[in-house]
Formats: C-alpha cells, structure tokens, sequence
C-alpha cells in the first residue's frame, strides 16, 4: 500500500476573476493582500500539479490524502479551477480524502454555501457515518484491512486580517475519541488527518494567531489510538516530528507548489511497518528521496 499525501497548492487564479464586490468587504482587503503578495511564488502550481499527478501515477500510489489549502480566497471560481486540476490525483485505486484549509474557508460565505461540500462532495462520504457528529466530520475511510484515516476539520473563516489560526470542535474531539474505542479500527494504522499542525518542526506549539489553538486537547485525543500517526500541512514547510511523551509522529507536507519549499510525503506500509519517503521539486519532475530523509515507524503490536 503506497500513500502520498500533499497539502497546501494554493493554486493562482486571476485577480481580474475576483468579484468587485469580495474587493470592497474591508475586512477580506488586510489578509487578501498579505497572501496575495506572496502569490508569486505559487506561480507554477498549475505545472507542479500536473507533475504531481504524473508521480502518482509512474509511482503506483494506491491513495492520495490532501490537508487542505486548494485556493487564496476560497471564492468559488478558485474551487472550480482547483477541482479541475486537481482532478487527476483523485482516481487513486483506493481512493482520495481530504479536508479544508483556512484560506478555502477565507470568508464566512464560503462556508455559509458550502464551497468545499459544493465543489469536492464527491471525495467526502464516511465508511462510519455514525461518528459524522459535526456536519460531515470526523470522516472516516476504511482502507483494505489495515488502514484507517480519520479526516477532521480545523479550518474556519477568519475574517479578522492579523488572525490565521483554527480549531477542532469539541464535538470532533469527542467523535475522535470515541473512535479510538471503536473495535472497527483496533487493529488498523490510523492517519488522522487536519488542515492546521499541531507541532512545528522544532516540537513546540505554532503562534497563537496562526496555529491550531486546541493542539493539546487534539494530541491528547489521538494519543487514545493504538496505532495511529497524525498529518497535516498549513505550515508551508515539509517535515517530521515526534509528539512527547507519546512518540507519535506528525507529519506536515507543507507545500507541494510553494517556490523552493516543495515537498509531500509518501508512505509505504509493508509487513507491519511504515516507511516515510519525502517527495521533492528538481525544477521539472518530482523525486523520491528514500535514501536521504526516509526511516521506518515500527507500529505497535495491537
Ligand atoms: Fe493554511
């Protein structure tokens, strides 16, 4: 079973395509052009996207997961040309899970009519509808007998310029934790997966105004799992890191598209461990780099 998992594409569409009207709110004007500016180096997304889907496919991936952050805005004509590029990585054999990032939900109307439900519905139903306690999440996918991923939400509008941070439900933690019960994922490895990194690379908790803001209330819930490892992105940087006292990994992809932060991760389960591959950019194509950054998690017995 191969994996890749990408996050953050932030693919550029034309300013002259955003209505008059998304201009004149103020309050989408300080945040908008914070990002805006650095839309530049997002550029070639279009081109990296398509590499990626080539990957993807000369790599025999089984399943793609995405952790959100398809658009700048989250306006519906950046869904319609994200779904139309993205579309490519999505006829994985087993499959395609995904979540929302910040900037798909930039505005309150992007999640007042629904946008992501809207344009990706088709990659959003549950194996466990049961535990679908806030609106569609926690999702939950069952992969062949041994994999598991839990999708849930920590994206929200933030109309506020200076504030770009997110949060999971209560009522998602406790769809978390009652899953870490659930005999269905006892002996399965579990992704769970969110927009926002609950660790930065260096293990401490990100900003307040830009990281999850209940990162330990989530780390405590998946640490209840038996086998279970957590991925991410937001953080427009690829990494690995160890969440003390557990030793349960978080992943975050960064960005796949970002101007010389490209990266992605691939997973690869095999007899009972899972070795971690990080993808990276060499200008034209993406490479897997197993022997520089690749090691194994050796998961727990169930
Ligand atoms: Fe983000």
């Amino acid at each position: 079973m191969r994996i890749l998992h990408y996050s953050d594409p932030h693919i550029p569409t034309p300013l002259q395509h955003v209505p008059l009207g998304k201009w004149l709110s103020k309050r989408a004007l300080g945040g908008a052009n914070l990002f805006l500016r650095r839309q530049h180096l997002f550029a070639d997304a279009v081109l990296k996207l398509d590499a990626l889907a080539r990957f993807k496919k000369e790599q025999q991936v089984d399943l793609v997961i995405c952790t959100g952050d398809y658009t700048a805005l989250g306006l519906d004509h950046e869904y319609e040309a994200a779904f139309t590029i993205i579309r490519p990585l999505m006829d994985a054999p087993s499959g395609y899970v995904n979540v929302p990032g910040n900037h798909d939900y930039y505005m309150p109307d992007a999640l007042r009519e629904e946008r992501f439900r809207n344009w990706f519905g088709d990659t959003l139903h549950s194996d466990l509808p049961d535990y679908q306690v806030d609106g569609i999440w926690p999702l939950v996918r069952l992969i062949g007998d041994d994999i598991a991923i839990v999708a849930v939400n920590s994206a929200r509008p933030n109309p506020l310029p200076w504030r770009s941070n997110g949060r999971i439900p209560v009522k998602q933690l406790e769809g978390l934790a009652a899953l870490s019960k659930d005999s269905r994922l006892a002996n399965r490895l579990v992704f769970i997966i969110t927009h926002y990194a609950p660790l930065l690379a260096d293990g401490t908790y990100d900003k307040r105004l830009h990281g999850l803001t209940n990162a330990e209330p989530f780390l405590a819930a998946c640490a209840e799992f038996q086998q279970a490892m957590i991925l991410c992105g937001h953080v427009h940087k690829c990494y690995h890191v160890t969440v003390p006292p557990t030793g349960q990994s978080i992943f975050c992809a960064g960005s796949v598209t970002m101007a010389k932060r490209e990266g992605f991760w691939i997973f690869d389960l095999l007899n009972g461990e899972i070795q971690a591959s990080k993808g990276s950019w060499d200008g034209q194509q993406f490479l897997l780099n197993t022997s520089s950054v690749s090691f194994k998690v050796v998961l727990r017995a169930p």
